[in-house]
């Protein structure tokens, strides 16, 4: 055992001395101090030696460990010390590079950019307007009153400190848009019929978070001003956009409703995308789904705007893109499009 010990820490250092890089050094190292190397291979007979034997060769195979180790050191910093400026091929051109990742469009800009594209080829043009918005686009002009629950501070984010004015007083405070709707007030100010466009933006609730309620989301407003513009052209027109949207069997139904800019008002339902309306766990067993708010434009609207609703009558429309979002992708909780979570984002 002591002669083999002697062996191989000789050898061992032969090798040291012999490596005339760092990569060879290295494998020398692994070959005699490794863990599964010579010197631990050695010390496997350790324990049949007789208890006499013992003590010497453990100081024996130490001392070994130990000059070896030295050795390497010794060696390892001379060879570094030697090497080249880091001009030559000091790059190891054979690790593999850094994998870079292909990015996509978010879900929610996937669906943004398709419901865009399928009003496009319905004749619809793509506006925009401010996402900081005042009350008299916000409400006021959408025939919204002071005293309506949604000009409520619970129900706008205000954002001046004092929270929203006195319900008397009305126009000016700054806001975050709670609907897209505003837009609609923007472009008639500055355009004559006829008007055809949708708006795709971010709109602001203070809502509590939940699985369908996020406190910004996305909405496309829609708008069509002409003479002659009837509610057989709305029915039809987003008939026509939630067929292309979410396939050709898809069928709406229109209940009453009320909005305060539009008369009259509609709520929208599709059929259930998931059981083509018998009814399932994501239509509650209703066969629908509630998508959009919609209805001809009230004259109220057009006298803000300075139209003549003698002459012209429109519809408008507006719907969550969130909400279409889920419907077509199959995701049940709106919280999964804003946590960044590459493997969620990815599956898209
Ligand atoms: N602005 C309404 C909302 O956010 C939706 C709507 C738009 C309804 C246009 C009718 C017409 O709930």
């Amino acid at each position: 055992m002591l002669d083999k010990l002697n062996k191989l820490r000789d050898e061992a250092l032969a090798a040291i001395t012999a490596a005339n890089g760092t990569r060879s050094l290295e494998d020398v190292r692994v070959k005699y101090l490794g863990r599964k190397g010579l010197l631990r291979g050695l010390l496997g007979g350790l324990p049949k030696l007789s208890d006499g034997e013992k003590p010497a060769a453990g100081r024996l195979a130490n001392q070994a460990k130990q000059a070896i180790t030295a050795a390497f050191d010794e060696r390892r910093a001379a060879l570094l010390r030697a090497a080249p400026a880091r001009t030559g091929p000091a790059i190891d051109v054979t690790v593999p590079g850094t994998r870079r990742q292909l990015g996509t469009t978010h879900p929610i800009t996937q669906v943004y950019d398709e419901l865009v594209e399928v009003f496009a080829r319905l004749g619809f043009e793509t506006a925009y307007g401010p996402e900081i918005e005042d009350e008299y686009h916000n409400f006021e002009a959408l025939n919204i009153p002071p005293d309506h629950p949604s000009r409520d501070g619970f129900d706008t984010f205000y954002l001046d400190h004092g929270g929203r004015h006195g319900l008397e007083q009305s126009g000016s405070a700054p806001l975050l848009r709670s609907h897209t709707s505003p837009v609609q007030i923007r472009v008639m100010e500055t355009r004559q019929p006829p008007i055809r466009i949708v708006v795709p933006g971010k709109v602001f609730r203070p809502d509590t978070v939940d699985a369908s309620h996020y406190p910004m989301f996305f909405q496309l407003e829609g708008l069509y001003v002409d003479e002659g513009v009837s509610f057989a052209d709305l029915k039809a027109c987003l008939t026509m956009a939630m067929q292309e949207l979410l396939g050709e069997a898809t069928r709406t139904r229109f209940r009453p409703s009320f909005f305060p800019f539009t008369e009259p008002s509609a709520e929208v339902d599709v059929s259930c995308p998931f059981c083509g309306g018998e009814g399932c766990k994501v239509c509650g067993q209703s066969g629908w789904i509630e998508s959009l708010g919609a209805g001809m434009v009230d004259p109220e609207v057009f006298r803000h705007v300075g139209y003549d609703s003698e002459k012209y009558t429109g519809f408008a429309f507006g719907m969550g893109i969130d909400r279409i979002a889920m419907l077509k992708l199959g995701i049940n909780d709106i919280r999964l499009f804003y946590e960044n979570d590459v493997r969620f984002l990815q599956q898209f």
